[in-house]
């Protein structure tokens, strides 16, 4: 256990929070002794730290999860269920799976964080969601240390979205992530716009899941910035979704605005909305909104506060509220 632990290194974002102790777990067993002993302290669960906004020093024990391995289990002639501890790299996963031709993470290459946080918000992009291909999770129930398994109906996922996120919030601890993969016969998911241009341009016509990863690792370095480079937790905001009447509304009085319908309500890019209202590169201090991706707000010195940039986000909000009436949700957990 450490005192006073710096949280710098431990997110994304790379903003400087201190926790009042710190501690790495390496075992379910640790776990369950750690929550044991700890009852009334509050507890501070890091994954990779790409999806959290440190505003303010934490005062209890922040517990980076280690759990790691890999297994894998034959389901049918074409399936394979692949099984991997919550603290393995979510890109380092996808390549694994790769390596062995194992097909449905493709499209999810290059996205940070972990594999433990993967489900709580299920991950998506470029025409996939984990939802897709996972099979089910073990966790750790924080009231009675008991682990228990939710299969793919129990675990409740929308648009980043999950139980973890609704009535499951803090009660349970993610240990670990199966997925149902494909052997053979891939099915090849290129419908989003930017993939297949991206392949056009590489004068690829028969792709397999390695150009399909291939090109998803061009798009995303070529949009979103490196957090290695510039802090960021990716999207600050999800896309929000409208009442179709209020879009057609929108739509008379703004005609380039896009929207994808879903049933009688209407999805619409939030980075759209912010670019609108002049964001999109804007820098106020140490913050700003991405000059190639309004959605994605960065630590643009380095020495952004979490405070500045929850701040920033709220002056996003404002705007985006004032001119199109839509109320923006953060994507990114606020600590
Ligand atoms: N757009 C703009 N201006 C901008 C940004 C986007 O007009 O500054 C427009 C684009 O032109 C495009 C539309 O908005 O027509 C959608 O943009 P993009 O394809 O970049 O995707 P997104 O909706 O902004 C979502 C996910 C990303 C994911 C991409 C690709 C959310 C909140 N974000 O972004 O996920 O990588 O789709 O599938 O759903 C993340 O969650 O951290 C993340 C990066």
């Amino acid at each position: 256990m450490q005192e006073n632990f710096s949280l710098k290194n431990f997110n994304t974002f790379g903003v400087e929070a201190k926790a009042k102790q710190f501690t790495e777990i390496c075992s379910v067993e640790e776990l369950i002794q750690l929550l044991s002993k700890t009852v009334s302290q509050p507890l501070l669960f890091l994954g990779g730290g790409s999806n959290i906004l440190l505003t303010q020093d934490f005062d209890g024990i922040a517990v980076k999860l280690n759990l790691k391995g890999i297994s894998e289990k034959k389901s049918d002639e074409n399936h394979i269920l692949v099984t991997a501890q919550a603290g393995e790299n979510w890109h380092e996963f996808v390549m694994y799976c790769l390596e062995k031709n194992y097909g449905g993470l493709e499209n999810l290459s290059l996205i940070p964080g972990n594999v433990g946080t993967s489900p709580m918000q299920n991950i998506g992009a470029y025409g996939v969601e984990i939802k897709d291909v996972f099979h089910s999770c073990k966790v750790l129930n924080r009231e009675t240390l008991k682990i228990e398994e939710f299969n793919l109906d129990q675990c409740r996922f929308g648009y980043r979205d999950s139980i973890f996120k609704q009535e499951g919030k803090g009660k349970y601890i993610i240990l670990e992530v199966t997925f149902k993969l494909t052997l053979k016969n891939h099915t090849i998911k290129t419908e989003y716009g930017a993939i297949q241009s991206q392949l056009e341009q590489s004068g690829i016509k028969n792709p397999t899941i390695r150009d399909i990863s291939n090109a998803v690792i061009h798009i995303r370095k070529s949009k979103l910035p490196d957090p290695k480079e510039t802090g960021n937790a990716g999207s600050f905001f999800k896309n929000p979704t409208i009442p179709s009447a209020q879009f057609e509304d929108l739509k008379l009085r703004f005609p380039d605005i896009q929207g994808y319908p879903n049933g009688n309500m209407v999805k619409v890019p939030a980075g759209w909305l912010i670019e609108q209202c002049g964001w999109k590169g804007k820098q106020i201090g140490n913050v700003a909104s991405h000059a190639l991706q309004s959605l994605v707000i960065i630590n643009a010195t380095g020495n952004a506060t979490g405070k500045e940039i929850f701040d920033f986000s709220t002056e996003i909000i404002k705007s985006v509220k004032e001119k199109f009436g839509i109320e923006l949700e953060r994507e990114v957990n606020i600590i």
